[in-house]
């Protein structure tokens, strides 16, 4: 049984759906604000939206079912997500994982039962030059180890304060949620941006004395990307070329099937 959405909270989620032209617009941050209140989305959090929003249950369902950041099931207070895709996982992500989910005794998605780790293993963060990172609450921790994974767990479970590497101090999972609905937590400056290794093309740049086209002399596209006419030729006569080939490669295939 689950909690059904208390004023406060309704009136929040009328208040996101009204930031936008088209209040659909804003079921995203709604289902945010659902799981920083609930811990979950809930069947009575997708009726609030649903009925704020003027359209279906199943609609809104549809939605937090499609996104691997809304949950069915409740979320520890902290979410540790272990990169897995494929450079975290040839760095050590796959090791890292294994390593926590023996430490922790839970498997993918589950939750430990003290309710204070959920673990999950999650792809690409667009974080592949510190791999292998890991997300706690969706804050990143880089280059991590089995040693320093184990380390960070044991420090949330303990209620020490942890430390994005790029980022603020961890919060817990329901605040970072409200974060993510649209209510900032007043942490945003804190702790460091982008790393050293972000910056490596930024730096070679200023070296090289390397700078941005000017937008407003010509397209500003990268060269061979230019809308000059060869170019533009060129590239048709591509296309016209692949799609001829296609469709050579079709008919050839459907006069095969006939005569099978
Ligand atoms: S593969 Fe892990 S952040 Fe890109």
């Amino acid at each position: 049984m689950s909690a059904a959405v208390d004023d406060n909270t309704y009136a929040e989620l009328q208040e996101i759906a009204a930031r936008y032209p088209e209040p659909r617009s804003g079921l995203l941050p709604m289902l945010h604000l659902v799981q920083s209140a609930h811990g979950r989305i809930t069947p009575e959090g997708i009726e609030a939206c649903a009925d704020i929003l003027g359209i279906s249950a199943a609609d809104v369902s549809g939605v937090a079912t499609f996104y691997t950041m809304y949950k069915r099931r409740p979320v520890g207070d902290y979410h540790v997500g272990v990169c897995t895709n494929t450079l975290c996982a040839v760095m050590g992500g796959d090791a890292i994982f294994e390593r926590l989910k023996e430490h922790l005794d839970v498997g993918n998605d589950e939750t430990t039962g003290d309710g204070k780790i959920t673990l999950e293993h999650i792809e690409c963060n667009a974080a592949c030059d510190y791999a292998p990172v890991m997300m706690v609450n969706w804050e990143f921790m880089d280059n991590m180890t089995p040693q320093s994974a184990t380390q960070l767990v044991d420090d949330l479970r303990s209620g020490a304060e942890v430390h994005s590497t790029r980022g603020p101090r961890v919060v817990t999972w329901r605040q970072a949620e409200r974060v993510l609905a649209g209510y900032p937590d007043g942490l945003v400056d804190e702790g460091p941006a982008a790393g050293p290794a972000s910056l490596v093309g930024l730096d070679l740049a200023r070296e090289k004395g390397w700078t941005a086209p000017d937008p407003d002399k010509g397209s500003g596209a990268a060269p061979g990307l230019e809308t000059g006419s060869t170019t533009e030729q060129s590239r048709t006569e591509a296309v016209e070329e692949a799609d001829t080939s296609r469709a050579e490669s079709e008919t050839m295939a459907e006069e095969g099937q006939k005569s099978d």
